[in-house]
């Protein structure tokens, strides 16, 4: 039977999340009553890290231990990967030895290689292209503050990366609508886009991709592996800050979500992130919960 990885949002169908979302429900009450779920006793992650992290490393290591297993740190550093090792080879070791697998990296080829080698799943921690575990705890969060998201308005303001186009994917599954607003020159790039067209507007103007928004979202200007394009960027996204102005276009109870880290004064202002309609710490303690939820899913399946 082949194997089940998260490589990007699309590789689940709507029935899963929505298991997926349950569970999670119960890990995060038993999790918040010190009840012990040591569903995956004796098991063993291991995640790769070619990019740094606080969140995704922290979620993932405590969440493994919560579980009952053992969570192993790589990164390129000290792994023979920063010393040339094929991912191919990587992935045929690794994986005769853990359960599971966590990867960030660059390129989504990578992490698609990996998996392609590997006797078991594979999650993607973060590629350049997508970025599916935090998407999945934000769609949880939305849930968790508002009901459902169905049909809901999701308004993007920001560059086209890895946390847009797992948006959109999450849109296309969830049945909502994005409205992107990025600088020029920053644009989706339609190779990367899986979601039908009817499922994104695109708007020249930021405050313009507000109006009516039920959720506004944003990211870092200059994502990691980026960072040679920082001071053009700077420039390039002068006026995209979300402020007060544009959350007052947005609905009135409309939320704000931010993956973290961020950059006050720049693609958010302190009054927003800090403000009463910023659920960005639910949002990354969820991280944990709904993983937890995804690696028992993807080690041991369905359970009753
Ligand atoms: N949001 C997120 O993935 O955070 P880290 O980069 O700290 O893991
Ligand atoms: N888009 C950002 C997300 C960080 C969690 C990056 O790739 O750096």
């Amino acid at each position: 039977m082949a194997i089940k990885h998260f490589l990007q949002f699309s590789d689940f169908t709507l029935d899963e999340f929505e298991y997926l979302f349950e569970r999670a429900h119960l890990i995060k009450r038993k999790f918040k009553n010190y009840e012990p779920h040591h569903t995956l006793l004796d098991r063993t992650l291991v995640m790769v890290f070619e990019k740094n992290s606080t969140r995704t490393r922290l979620s993932f290591e405590a969440g493994m231990h919560q579980l009952g297993g053992a969570a192993i740190y790589l990164n390129t550093r000290d792994s023979q990967l920063g010393r040339g090792e094929p991912v191919e080879d990587a992935a045929q070791v690794m994986s005769r030895m853990c359960d599971i697998i966590m990867i960030r990296t660059f390129g989504q080829d990578i992490i698609d290689r990996f998996a392609a080698n590997s006797r078991v799943p594979v999650i993607n921690g973060l590629t350049n292209e997508h970025h599916p575990c935090q998407v999945l705890a934000d769609v949880f969060t939305y849930i968790e503050h508002r009901g459902s998201i169905v049909g809901k308005t999701v308004a993007w303001i920001g560059d086209a990366n890895n946390m847009l186009y797992s948006w959109l994917q999450a849109a296309q599954v969830f049945g909502f609508h994005v409205n992107v607003s990025t600088p020029k020159g920053y644009d989706i790039d339609p190779s990367l886009v899986t979601a039908n067209k009817s499922r994104y507007t695109v708007f020249g103007d930021p405050s313009d991709a507000c109006v009516g928004a039920d959720l506004v979202t944003t990211d870092v200007w200059t994502s990691m592996g980026f960072e040679a394009e920082n001071a053009a960027r700077l420039q390039a996204f002068d006026g995209w800050i979300v402020d007060s102005a544009k959350m007052r276009c947005a609905h009135p109870d409309a939320l704000f979500m931010h993956c973290l880290p961020a950059h006050r004064g720049e693609e958010v202002a302190a009054e927003v992130i800090d403000g009463p309609q910023s659920v960005v710490w639910d949002e990354a303690e969820n991280r944990l919960h709904v993983q937890k939820a995804l690696l028992e899913y993807l080690v041991l399946g369905r359970l009753t």
